[in-house]
Order: C-alpha cells, then sequence, then structure tokens
C-alpha cells in the first residue's frame, strides 16, 4: 500500500471565513479573525487548514461566485491579510489549501462582463460561458438549477441563453474552450507562486458538460431534468483534470481534493487514483444523501433519519473500493451539510457529547484524509430556526419560494422541519467561542444568528474541560499521526456485522497492529461479544469504563493489539 504522501496521515480542519471570527465589528467573520484564531487550530493538532471561498464576490452564494480570482473580498480583509495568515500558519507548521470555483464565476466576473458584450464571432470572450440560442422560443434544454428554477437564463440583448447549473448570477465556465482552461491554470500557477498548499476544487465533476446538451430524465414530481445526473464525470472531465495536473499539479508538492457530486466508486478510482495523475482524493456525496427524501422532486429536503445499516453499507464500501487504488476524504461535515451531531448522532444533552466522540471516532478510524469543520470539534448543534426569515441561504430560500409558494408540493410547517434537519445554515452559524455576547464570534450582530446553545456548548468551556468532544479530536488526530496501522491498515467489517442494527465494528489491520472499533449507534444498551484478544488495551473510548459486552448507548471503544495475537 502507498502511504507515503504528506497528506495521507493529515488531519485538515475547514474554516468558513464568514462564520470563523469577525475581527472587524461588522458581524461577519474575517481573514484577520482566523489569524487570531490560529493559536486554537493548532492546538487541536491538525496539520491542514482548507478556507472557504475569500476571494472577491457579489457573495450571492457564500462567496461561491468569484469576481476575481485574484482578489480578496474586501469583507475579509486585503491580500496582505491572507499573505499574513499564510506566512504564520506555515511558521507554526499548518498548511492552507483554497477553495477552487471553476465550474462557473459570478456573472460580475470581468469574463462574464465581456462575454455579455457582445455575440460576434470577434468577442474572444462570448466562448467562455456556455451560450445557447432558444429552442422553440424556450430554454435550450430541461436542465434545472441545483438552486431551483431552470439552469438556463435568457439574454434579451443577444438573444441567447447562458448555462448556469447554479444560481443566475453563477455562470457556468466553458471548459471546452482552450483560453479558458489556460486562463484558470494561469491562475492557479499565480496562486501556487503565493505559497499556498493545495486546492479544495469545487463540484469539478460537472465542468465537461455532455456533447449537445441533452434533456435530462424528469422524475416524480419534478418541473425540471436533473442537470446534475446529466452532466457528471462529463466526457473530457478526466483529460481536463490530466491537463490540469500536467500544467500545475505535479509541479508543487500540494493536497489536492475534488468536490464530486455524482460520483461513482469508478470515476473516484480515476479522479483520485494513486497514479497521481488527476487529484489526490475526492469528496463523495453517497453517505450523505441516504437521508434525501424519497420525493425526487424534493431532493435533499427531508427529515428522514438514514438507517445504520445503509449508512454502514455505504461507507464500507466506499473503505473497500478504494483500497490499494485511490485515495478516501472522510468527512461528516461541511458549510453544506447539517451538523453531524445532529443528523447521525443525538444532540439531546443527555447524549450529545456521547455521540459526537462516537461519530468522531468511527470515521477517524478508517482509511482516508479526515476533515473537521469548525465547531464538529466541540459537538455544535442544528440551529433549529423556527421561521423562514431566519434563514440566509439562497438554496434554502429559493426551495422555499419554489416548492412551497410556487408549487405548493410541500406545506411551510413541513417544509420549515426539513430546513431544521437539512438548510445549510446549520452549518453556517457563527462559531461559538464562549459565553459572551454573540459566543465571542462578534461584538455586533452577526450576519446569522448565533445558536443560542452558546452558553453550554463553546470553545472556552471546552477547553476547561478535560473529557470534552474538543480533547477526544485532539487524541484521534494524535493517534492518527502516531499509528501507521490508522493510514495503512486493511479495512474489515467484522463478519457478523453487516445487519446490525445498533453496532458498527471494524477493524484495521497491517502487520504489526490491529484496531478493533466497535461503535453502538444508538441509545440502547446493546449485548455483543466480539471475542477480544487477551492482549488487546483501549486505545480510546468515550465511557470511562469498560465493560466488555456490554455497550452502552453511543458507546464507541478501540482497541489496539499485535496483529500476530489475531492467531490464537
Ligand atoms: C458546492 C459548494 O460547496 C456550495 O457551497 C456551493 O453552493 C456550490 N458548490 C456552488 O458553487
Amino acid at each position: 500500500m502507498q502511504t507515503e504522501k504528506w497528506w495521507q496521515k493529515a488531519v485538515v480542519y475547514q474554516v468558513y471565513p464568514k462564520s470563523f471570527q469577525d475581527s472587524n465589528h461588522d458581524g461577519i467573520g474575517d481573514i484577520r479573525g482566523i489569524i487570531q484564531r490560529l493559536d486554537y487550530i493548532k492546538q487541536l493538532g491538525v496539520d491542514v487548514i482548507w478556507l472557504n471561498p475569500i476571494y472577491k464576490s457579489p457573495d450571492i452564494d457564500g462567496g461561491y461566485d468569484i469576481s476575481d480570482y485574484q482578489d480578496i473580498n474586501p469583507t475579509f480583509g486585503s491580500m496582505a491579510d491572507f499573505d499574513e495568515l499564510l506566512s504564520k500558519a506555515h511558521a507554526m507548521g499548518l498548511k492552507i489549501i483554497m477553495d477552487l470555483v471553476v465550474n462557473h464565476s459570478s456573472s460580475q466576473h470581468d469574463w462574464f462582463q465581456k462575454s455579455l458584450a457582445s455575440s460576434e464571432p470577434d468577442n474572444d470572450y462570448r466562448d467562455y460561458y456556455v451560450w445557447r440560442d432558444p429552442v422553440d422560443g424556450h430554454e435550450p434544454n430541461n436542465w434545472g438549477s441545483f438552486f431551483s428554477g431552470p439552469a438556463w437564463t435568457y439574454d434579451e440583448k443577444s438573444g441567447q441563453y447562458y448555462l448556469h447549473l447554479f444560481a443566475k448570477e453563477q455562470p457556468d465556465l466553458n471548459w471546452n474552450n482552450p483560453k479558458v482552461r489556460h486562463s484558470i491554470f494561469d491562475m492557479m500557477n499565480w496562486w501556487a507562486a503565493k505559497g499556498i498548499d493545495g486546492f479544495r476544487m469545487d463540484v469539478i465533476s460537472l465542468i465537461s458538460k455532455p456533447d449537445g446538451l441533452p434533456d435530462a430524465p424528469i422524475t416524480g414530481d419534478s418541473i425540471f431534468g436533473n442537470a446534475g445526473d446529466a452532466v457528471a464525470n462529463g466526457p473530457h472531465v478526466h483529460e481536463y483534470l490530466k491537463e490540469m495536473n500536467t500544467k500545475v499539479l505535479s509541479k508543487h508538492d500540494w493536497m489536492t481534493v475534488g468536490e464530486t457530486a455524482g460520483v461513482t466508486i469508478s470515476e473516484a478510482q480515476k479522479y483520485a487514483n494513486k497514479d497521481g495523475s488527476e487529484l489526490n482524493m475526492v469528496f463523495e456525496f453517497e453517505h450523505v444523501g441516504l437521508d434525501s427524501n424519497t420525493n425526487p422532486a424534493l431532493g435533499k429536503w427531508s427529515d428522514r433519519k438514514a438507517a445504520l445499516p445503509e449508512l454502514r453499507e455505504n461507507l464500507v464500501k466506499w473503505q473497500q473500493a478504494l483500497s490499494g487504488k485511490a485515495w478516501n476524504s472522510l468527512y461528516w461535515n461541511n458549510h453544506d451539510q447539517p451538523r453531524v451531531v445532529s443528523r447521525f448522532g443525538n444532540d439531546s444533552p443527555k447524549f450529545r457529547e456521547l455521540s459526537a466522540k462516537m461519530l468522531a471516532a468511527l470515521l477517524h478510524f478508517m482509511q482516508g484524509t479526515p476533515y473537521i469543520y469548525q465547531g464538529e470539534e466541540l459537538g455544535m448543534t442544528n440551529a433549529y430556526f423556527d421561521t423562514i426569515n431566519q434563514y440566509q441561504d439562497l438554496e434554502t430560500i429559493n426551495a422555499y419560494q419554489e416548492l412551497v409558494v410556487t408549487e405548493k408540493l410541500v406545506t411551510e410547517e413541513t417544509m420549515l422541519k426539513y430546513f431544521q434537519s437539512k438548510s445549510r445554515d446549520n452549518a453556517r452559524t457563527p462559531m461559538q467561542w464562549d459565553t459572551s455576547s454573540n459566543a465571542g464570534f462578534s461584538d455586533t450582530t452577526p450576519w446569522l444568528e448565533t445558536n443560542p446553545n452558546y452558553q453550554a456548548i463553546n470553545a472556552k468551556a471546552a477547553l476547561d474541560n478535560p473529557d470534552s468532544i474538543f480533547y477526544f479530536y485532539q487524541k484521534l488526530i494524535k493517534l492518527r499521526h502516531q499509528l501507521p496501522v490508522i493510514t495503512d491498515g486493511t479495512f474489515k467489517l467484522l463478519p457478523d456485522n453487516e445487519q446490525d442494527d445498533h453496532i458498527f465494528a471494524y477493524t484495521r489491520t497491517n502487520s504489526e497492529t490491529t484496531l478493533l472499533i466497535i461503535a453502538n449507534f444508538t441509545s440502547d444498551t446493546i449485548t455483543r461479544n466480539y471475542d477480544v484478544p487477551k492482549a488487546a488495551q483501549l486505545l480510546i473510548q468515550n465511557y470511562t469504563d469498560d465493560q466488555e459486552t456490554t455497550i452502552r448507548p453511543y458507546e464507541v471503544k478501540v482497541y489496539q493489539y499485535p496483529t500476530k495475537s489475531l492467531k490464537k
């Protein structure tokens, strides 16, 4: 097994700058705020920080609409602030990877403004985006946008439509145009010269559109064809990433992770192949799609809970299928996903800490590179907003407009429940630092409401409590750095665990060491006998004692023993 790359042993901490720390009293997080909190990140013990977009942007979609790839959003600070952040992080031994958002730009980007200016053949920029004539007076095809409505917007001036898989302010770049690719690669090399440590690549699986842009199948009550299915892993995506690899990535000792909506196992084996010809690893979406609505028209909007057997089957599939061929990224949370303790754990006061630790250990002993999203290490919970007015996220607001107001597919009451489970704002509430006003995030009203539970759940309280979730994560990170088996060991589900509704139990084994991970996913007390070898020692656990065959609510325990003691 290949384990020599630095990013295979690394743990990543994701910072959503807008919600991390405000330093200039405007209720919005910023780069100087991140600088102030570097010690905290360092104390956790991670190796890499992934920064969500900090570039110049009208901020229609949390900065994923970039109007200048080589400038900083003034709300977040200046390029000098960024340079200082990078050099301070490096001095502390922390690497920084940036978000690369090049499936689309902002409609305010100079390229799009020039593209709009004329449809004449002498306009070099027209072909930077995807323009098509109307078909029978309508959109060129039936694709829907991920953010509701059609994926096409009409431009009166030229009489053509442009494609936007996301908001209309996020026009898709035309990767078939070599000039587009070169402009992007030049920009990436410009960041490389600054000394960044890699990129997380936004919806990179969507950059190559299918030839002819055919209609996509319509399922259930949907009005639009599913553009995601139509576009994911398109005909030239691997060719383009190989070109990017040759022209940019291969020149740097970087970490790269592709956000690959619609990725399958066989596609992941190409994107993240260990031959290094494309990216280092990908984010897959299957395990965070299990609790979607059974009605395709409602997509992710649901308050359904995924059952342990389906979640386990999925995670095990990815562990086994990429082993020795490609590399996994491991995540429960990010800025688009609800908080894991509310989603797969139990955020009641009784079980929040136990279940957050259980979920942490379950994930962090798998093979791959783990990602911790800000506040996950505190067991931050969903926001549980009661009204639509509390939400700021455009995906949420547009879904409300389309599904509740216009199409009346779902009642307001039900949709608000779905938002409590799934809205992206659940992850975006301000970081909870202490019990002072606005959780220590800002001394003025934050751009998004703070979760009132910050009085109990905050970094200060966690750092003062040796049994906190924070220190549990810190220990998991240390163990990954110390024990090669966590990086290189073979993953195996315990033979009788496949159908278990309560327990997830697996081993990691290399020639020296075996780890046995036993996690109770439920609030029930369960009896199981896993024949733990005599030589086994408890490496980490979330209760203070070990009752061997009795596995308590949300208990997780990890045993370590020499691999040879298996043959008893
Ligand atoms: C995925 C990002 O994670 C999400 O936040 C964003 O809205 C879309 N891509 C569009 O860029």
